[in-house]
């Protein structure tokens, strides 16, 4: 009863907000997707002068618009760790140094000269993740999303979990987006990327994501708010994936398996939410499941090592996988799960290779 009421009450937004019918028809996810795939110029603020390419589309394009991106389009994040001692220390001009502005770097694997000043030690790939579905995740509660932290490991189990807490115009916020949750709205993070990646300014919401002004002759703001609004509108709106229906009985194999060896515990299959169940398969919490000796970056609330959950709604056609692209395939991306999966690792390992197969399977069904 409690559960139908909810999900009567999301119709009821719905219907009040939503453009009648299909969103996608509303001129707005329209406006939204032109501006998602628009090539922007440097008379129209591109750049701040520097930038990371000058469309939203650039990465986020697999399998459609909005999805995920190639290795060969990670962002690079550098900061300095005292060669691996700690503590890790932010650069001067932060860590999202772009890779197409001084100080250039020739293979992004190569770090900033750290013998320089604002030189860096230590260096990250972050690749980008899909996009798709995102509306639904914006909608999950904050609480639903600490109601599954174990800060201090009560079970036992050797898997912690924390939300990402973010302080938002002085009030606590979830965070639910980016590789370290370090986003708490889907439409926070059109703002941060508009000047992270495409060096353009937006108008001040009060919210803390809008970088304002640069240092082109632009005048700012470059992109209004109604643009933001619109392509918020647009990402809000894609279609969540839709499962691939294979009748193969490897499929409800997987899923047994992916429950009964512990994948589970951090990829929850859903959570609710006012309109409904989200079948994301994340508990949207960070957890570290790096090897140990990981370096990367850290931030307030999401140390070196730690991040989010990814959901694997979606996930046959985001490969490669982990936060830097380091795994190629599925089985690949199991692997590379160490730290608190070290135990799920190893029943993954433990398994059959048909049963292995199945998981798979399945995975390749989200
Ligand atoms: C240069 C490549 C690149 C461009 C261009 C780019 N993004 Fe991204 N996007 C990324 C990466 C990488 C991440 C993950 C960032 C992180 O967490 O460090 C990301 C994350 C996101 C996320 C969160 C996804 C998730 O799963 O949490 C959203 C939403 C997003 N981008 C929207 C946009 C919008 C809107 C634009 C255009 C204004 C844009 N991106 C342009 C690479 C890009
Ligand atoms: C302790 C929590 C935890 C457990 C248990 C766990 N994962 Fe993960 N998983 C994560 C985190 C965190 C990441 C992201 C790591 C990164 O980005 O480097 C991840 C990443 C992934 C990815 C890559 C997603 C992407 O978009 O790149 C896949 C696939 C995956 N997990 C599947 C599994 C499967 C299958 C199991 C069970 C064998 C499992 N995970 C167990 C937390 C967990």
């Amino acid at each position: 009863m409690q559960l139908s009421r909810i999900v009567v009450a999301g119709l009821a937004v719905s219907l009040v907000f939503a453009f009648p019918g299909d969103p996608t028809e509303d001129p707005q996810f329209q406006r939204g997707r032109d501006l998602f795939d628009k090539p922007f110029t440097p008379a129209e603020g591109l750049g701040a002068p520097e930038m990371n390419a000058d469309s939203c589309r650039a990465c986020h394009q697999d399998p459609v618009m909005g999805g995920a991106g190639p290795l060969e389009l990670n962002v690079s994040r550098f900061g300095r760790d005292n060669n691996g001692a700690g503590p890790f220390e932010n650069l001067p001009g932060g860590q999202g140094l772009s890779k197409l502005y001084p100080p250039m770097v020739h293979g992004r694997e190569e770090y900033p000269d750290p013998t320089q000043p604002g030189g860096a030690d230590v260096f990250e790939q972050r690749q980008t993740p899909s996009a798709i579905g995102h509306g639904l995740i914006d909608q999950i509660p904050d609480a639903v999303i600490i109601a599954n932290e174990d800060p201090n490991d009560l079970d036992g189990d050797g898997i912690f979990g924390v939300a990402r807490r973010i302080d938002v115009a002085g009030e606590i916020e979830i965070g639910r987006f980016g590789w370290k949750a370090q986003i708490p709205r889907l439409a926070d993070f059109v703002n941060d990327a508009m000047f992270g990646e495409l060096g353009l300014t937006t108008p001040d919401n009060g919210r803390g994501f809008a970088v304002t002004s640069d240092n082109d002759l632009v005048p700012d703001p470059e992109v209004s708010q109604q643009q933001v609004d619109d392509i918020a509108f647009f990402l809000a709106n894609l279609p969540a994936p839709q499962r691939g229906g294979s009748t193969d009985p490897r499929v409800t194999q997987g899923l047994k398996l992916f429950a009964q060896i512990g994948c589970a515990k951090c990829h929850i299959p859903s959570l609710p939410s006012p309109s409904g169940p989200v079948p994301l398969f994340s508990n949207l919490l960070l957890h570290n499941v790096m090897p140990a000796g990981f370096r990367g970056m850290a931030e307030p609330g999401a140390d070196v090592g730690y991040y989010q959950t990814p959901p694997l709604w979606g996930i046959k056609d985001t490969a490669p996988y982990m936060h830097d692209g380091r795994a190629e395939d599925l089985r690949g991306a199991i692997l590379a799960h160490f730290g608190e999966a070290e135990q799920v690792r190893a029943n993954y390992v433990a398994l059959s290779e048909a049963d292995k197969d199945a998981l798979i399977v399945f995975l390749e069904d989200l």
